[in-house]
């Protein structure tokens, strides 16, 4: 008889899916930092993992090189071989290689590249008010949030106007198989769509270089080294994927946390300067990622009094220590005007996330005109009936209808 050294540690109770959780995960949250702030929990796949929920830990996860991204591939699984080319980007590598990729990409996405977009991303925005404009009401989600963020990547990659669209329906067929194995053959297909597009368009840009981020990620090259062809795919993949779903609920969860508190809402409409503070509040408040990705122990590491073991999985609650009284004041208070707020949002460490400054002048944008230009909007129905999305990865709403 073989004895099992690696006896299962106790389970947290919490179920992490069922409807309340999903309204509103925060009471819950606060309950497990109180009691087992580093606890076991059951995954859909059948597998356990540790979350891991109070500020401090959250930032020692993840400033720890102990805990890794990249997740070696099973054994004797074998990955198509268009998921293995984009499961090799920026954020599914570590040390090293992460350094190589985000230097590389880092000298064509920059501060100053972004700051140029600003004009571009108001029209971008006020094109997709005016549509709705007249009508006197939208879906928040589907007529602005959702095609603001993939018409501003799409053109500072550079992707033809016509093949906008194509973008964003690959993008979500994508995100769709990564959140529900249901989807798996559809965004299958998709994938295989979308590197087939990448391969022709980066072919043309290669024999002709403009002024994208394309043209920069195909251009850049440190003491000789430059992104393979392949990298460029990854890099491409990651920046749109990452920054897609992300922002959309950026913009969603902001609003709605706004007509909730409608004292809050009246200043930053008196106080439009305000909104920078306001995006940061909106950030840590209801952030959209609330669990990061997966991180993976590469060796024994004693957490809170807890044994991680070696090749354990490991997943911080970016949304629980946002709200942690040990860290903020108040954590459950929503105030636009907070000073000090070193939220955990965007990560931390060497994932801290690419396009912060990118998310933060989009979510600006977005919210201040459309604040100024719909002055007067509420909510269609009441809280209640709006609908959260599935799964404790993104945290967003399927559709927010609005009347201005
Ligand atoms: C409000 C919007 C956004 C939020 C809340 C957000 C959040 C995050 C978080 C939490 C991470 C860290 C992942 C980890 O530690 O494993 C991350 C990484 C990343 N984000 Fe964002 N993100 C947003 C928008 C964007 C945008 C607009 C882009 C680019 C167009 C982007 C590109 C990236 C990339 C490339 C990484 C990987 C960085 C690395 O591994 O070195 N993100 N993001």
């Amino acid at each position: 008889m073989t004895t099992n050294h690696h006896t299962e540690p106790a389970q947290s109770k919490t179920d992490y899916l069922n409807e309340a959780f999903i309204r509103n995960p925060h009471p819950i949250y606060a309950e497990v930092r109180e009691q087992e702030s580093v606890s076991r929990f059951l995954l859909p796949s059948g597998h356990y993992a540790w979350l891991v929920t109070a500020y401090e830990d959250v930032a020692a996860v993840l400033s720890d090189s102990r805990f890794v991204t990249n997740h070696p591939v099973e054994e004797g699984v074998e990955l198509p071989s268009h998921v293995e080319i984009i499961s090799r980007n920026l954020s599914n590598v570590d040390a090293t290689d992460h350094r190589r990729l985000r230097r590389l990409v880092q000298k064509a996405f920059t501060p100053r590249m972004v700051d140029q977009l600003r004009g571009r991303i108001e029209e971008l925005t006020n094109d997709l008010l005016d549509q709705v404009q007249a009508k006197g009401e939208m879906n928040l989600i589907e007529d602005f949030a959702f095609p603001l963020p993939i018409k501003v990547i799409c053109e500072m990659l550079g992707v033809p106007i016509e093949d906008q669209d194509k973008f964003s329906d690959w993008s979500s067929a994508i995100m769709e198989g990564f959140n529900n194995p249901k989807h798996a053959e559809r965004s299958e297909q998709a994938l295989i769509a979308f590197i087939d597009y990448l391969q022709h368009l980066i072919a043309r840009r290669r024999s002709d270089l403009k002024q994208d981020l394309i043209s920069d990620l195909i251009r850049v090259e440190e003491d000789g080294d430059m992104l393979s062809e392949h990298e460029l795919y990854a890099m491409i993949f990651v920046l749109i994927i990452a920054g897609h779903e992300t922002t959309v609920n950026l913009i969603g969860n902001g609003v709605l946390s706004l007509l909730e508190h409608p004292e809050q809402l009246e200043q930053l409409k008196n106080e439009p300067e305000l909104i920078h503070s306001a995006i940061e509040e909106i950030l840590r408040y209801d952030g959209p990622v609330e669990v990061n990705n997966m991180r993976l122990a590469t060796e024994d590491v004693e957490l809170q009094g807890k044994q991680i073991r070696k090749g354990e999985m490991v997943f911080v609650a970016l949304a629980s220590a946002n709200r942690d009284d040990n860290h903020f004041t108040d954590p459950n208070t929503f105030d636009i005007t907070r000073k000090v707020n070193d939220h955990l949002a965007f990560g931390k460490g060497i994932h801290f996330c690419m396009g912060a400054p990118l998310a933060r002048l989009e979510g600006e944008i977005a919210i201040s005109t459309l604040l100024r230009r719909m002055p007067e909007l509420r909510l269609k129905t009441n809280r209640e009936s709006l609908n959260w999305r599935h799964g404790i990865i993104i945290r967003g709403l399927k559709e927010i209808p609005l009347v201005f």
